[in-house]
């Protein structure tokens, strides 16, 4: 009798399943009835989320009770397949502000005189409105109206905000207010520091700790560096009185998302510059990341740890178009190991073709038994053990003050590398210039690219929409078999046995073409896939057009500006006029595109009934109006031109 998997007890099924990724086990589940059976199960579906995704939010959802494990597998899969593939769930305008922020699916932002705080992960609780007003003036003599506020960074219910007299450098202020629910307005302000100066500020934070910084600072080579302070939110915490700032000496960049990057994770801050010295070396071969950390209860006595030799690139390996160069960091939902993310649009090997790559990088520091992380300088001289190339002219020409950098070409594994149009370069997707890009992310669990475009060819022809329209550009690829589907199985060779009485013995093919070689992961690349389809596909398409594009105000015939933030479930952004001068509080719409049917739901009552639903939420005294949406429907209905 053939053996099949699902004739397998389950035990066995359950250490088969235990060792396979993510994707493979719910594939398999999908195959047919029985191994759908799998999947009911609440203990595989507990392993499976705790062995590949502990760290998402619905892994934290699933211990808390709140989902049962195998929603939360559901969950993860349809949401990552949804985003690699481009096919959103939900779009809405959520609201019209003039600044957010998005993070932990709670949005913030800038309505008149107050902030606004929704929860869109959660659509249950209602939002809250918090009037600045009050909070200002208890701080500042002068009142709201003649300052200007920023959004700085929010989490764990914490949002730090920067008040700036207009026109005068006077109550330069950094304010951390709670957002949290049921607490008096009185008590909102958490926080506040006045500051001696505000270039380039920008502030992270989590629960206890708030973490700002400002490029203020100057070097003993002149130079502007970063200076960073920190203080605590709570009385559980504290960070020692007389504590000075931090500068971070020889830390190089000041292009938030380009060249510097600064991000809270665990019990640490982190600093992430893409350059190693401030001068560029005529002579040079190898581009290290530059990564210093300190835990967030610092001391004056801890100094932060160093890392200046995380392997970037070979200078040889081409010219980069700047202009397109990202780097951020990102946690993996998998190990919650912090990740460097940079994506660099290159001339490979000086060739004319510039292509964008999408790098990943974990960032680990040496064990911090090796002295190198105080005062050391950090580029690493050629005195400095084996840091140039053997047998390369140019080291004869070397001068003395050089700060050249070498090391060894690592080799480039492609669990590492994301190429835009994959290995081959045969995707036929369009191109956009960087003008028509008005955003780009990368997300590291769904292994995507999200670039947000500006479409003149999509709609054109239809008068209302005349103007280009706002698309989504996504490309992904997912974790492929180790052998590619042509790899040729060698026929296994009866092992000699002349009599033919003793059992056939079959020497087992090695599972590698070359079993030398560390097993590299392979992928498969989904085509670059364009959302949402032009207008005139079906009315619902139409409906979506004018969800992503909604009018502005009137007057702003000058173009538009977008903000937006992706994170792994969503994109929300916000689209103003263009920066009209003199009258700088311009606000826009504010929209919410979902990849996760689990949110963006508005409460109709009509769950199921949901295609294209317009609806307005007035849920009792709240002002939040969900003003226009849009929700996935069937694809027939789409095709039959009844989807709306
Ligand atoms: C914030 O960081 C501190 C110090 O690392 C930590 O003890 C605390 O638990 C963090 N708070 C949250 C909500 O993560
Ligand atoms: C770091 O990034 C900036 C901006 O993209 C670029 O100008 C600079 O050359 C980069 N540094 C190195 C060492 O590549
Ligand atoms: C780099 O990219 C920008 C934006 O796409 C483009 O305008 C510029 O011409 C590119 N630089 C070069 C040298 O090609
Ligand atoms: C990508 O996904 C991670 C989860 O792994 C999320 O925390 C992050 O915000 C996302 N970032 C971007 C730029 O998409």
């Amino acid at each position: 009798m053939p053996r099949t998997l699902d004739r397998l007890p389950f035990d066995v099924l359950f250490c088969i399943a235990s060792s396979l990724t993510f994707d493979d086990i719910v594939s398999l589940s999908l195959t047919c009835r029985q191994l759908r059976l799998l999947l009911n199960e609440g203990t595989l579906c507990r392993r499976t989320i705790e062995t590949h995704v502990s760290y998402s939010k619905e892994a934290k959802l699933a211990q808390e009770k709140k989902i049962t494990y195998r929603d939360a597998v559901q969950r993860i899969y349809e949401r990552r397949e949804a985003f690699a593939k481009a096919s959103p769930s939900s779009a809405s305008i959520l609201g019209h502000g003039s600044a957010f922020l998005y993070k932990q699916g709670i949005l913030c932002y800038i309505s008149g005189s107050s902030i606004r705080v929704v929860d869109i992960h959660a659509s249950s609780s209602a939002p809250r409105t918090i009037e600045l007003s009050p909070i200002i003036s208890s701080v500042v003599s002068a009142g709201l109206a003649d300052g200007k506020i920023s959004l700085l960074s929010y989490s764990d219910e914490i949002l730090a905000l920067h008040y700036e007299r207009k026109a005068k450098s006077v109550d330069n202020w950094l304010l951390a207010i709670s957002t949290k629910a049921d607490t008096p307005d009185a008590e909102r302000l958490v926080t506040k520091i006045e500051l001696e100066s505000s270039s380039k500020l920008f502030a992270r934070n989590n629960a206890s700790f708030l973490y700002y910084g400002t490029h203020s600072g100057v070097g003993t080579h002149g130079h502007h560096e970063w200076r960073i302070d920190g203080v605590s939110l709570d009385a559980e915490h504290a960070i020692p009185a007389g504590t000075p700032p931090l500068q971070l000496e020889n830390f190089v960049g000041s292009d938030m998302g380009s060249t510097v990057a600064f991000e809270i994770h665990d019990n640490y801050f982190y600093a992430l510059s893409n350059q190693t010295s401030f001068d560029v070396e005529e002579v040079d071969w190898t581009s290290f990341y530059h990564c210093v950390r300190f835990p967030l209860e610092r001391t004056s006595s801890n100094a932060p740890e160093t890392n200046d030799r995380i392997y970037r690139r070979q200078h040889a390996e081409g010219p980069i178009n700047d202009s397109w160069t990202d780097m951020s960091m990102q946690a993996d939902e998998s190990t919650n190991a912090l990740t460097i993310v940079e994506s660099r649009r290159e001339w490979k090997d000086g060739g004319s073709q510039q292509t964008r790559t999408f790098y990943t990088q974990e960032i680990t520091f040496p064990p911090s038994s090796t002295p190198c992380s105080q005062t050391s300088s950090p580029a690493v001289g050629p005195s400095a053990g084996p840091a140039l190339p053997p047998d390369d002219p140019f080291v004869a020409l070397l001068a003395s003050d050089n700060n050249a950098h070498w090391a060894p070409t690592q080799r480039r594994y492609e669990r590492f590398t994301h190429p835009e149009y994959g290995p081959d370069l045969n995707d036929p997707a369009r191109a956009f210039i960087l003008a028509r890009t008005k955003l780009r992310a990368y997300n590291l669990s769904c292994r995507s690219f999200i670039d947000f475009v500006e479409d003149d060819k999509c709609c054109s022809g239809k008068p209302i929409y005349a103007a280009p329209c706002l698309r989504l550009r996504i490309g992904s690829r997912r974790l492929g078999p180790a052998l590619p589907d042509d790899y040729e199985q060698p026929q296994p060779q009866p092992a000699v046995s002349s009599k033919g009485k003793e059992p056939l013995r079959y020497e087992v093919p090695p599972l590698l073409p070359s079993s030398k070689s560390a097993p590299e992961d392979c992928f498969d690349y989904a085509p670059i896939t364009m959302w949402p389809p032009p207008a005139n596909a079906c009315p619902c398409a139409a409906r979506l057009h004018g969800i992503l594009n909604p009018p502005l105000p009137a007057g702003s015939a000058y173009g538009k500006t977008l903000v937006g933030v992706v994170d792994e479930r969503s994109l929300v952004y916000m689209l103003r006029p263009a920066r009209s001068y003199g009258d700088d509080d311009a606000g826009g719409p504010i929209v919410l595109i979902s990849f996760d049917r689990a949110i963006g739901r508005v409460r109709t009552g009509e769950e199921g009934a949901n295609d294209g639903v317009d609806s307005v939420m007035g849920d009792g005294g709240s002002e939040i109006q969900i003003r226009s949406r849009w929700v996935a429907g069937r694809a027939e209905a789409c095709r039959d031109g009844t989807c709306c």
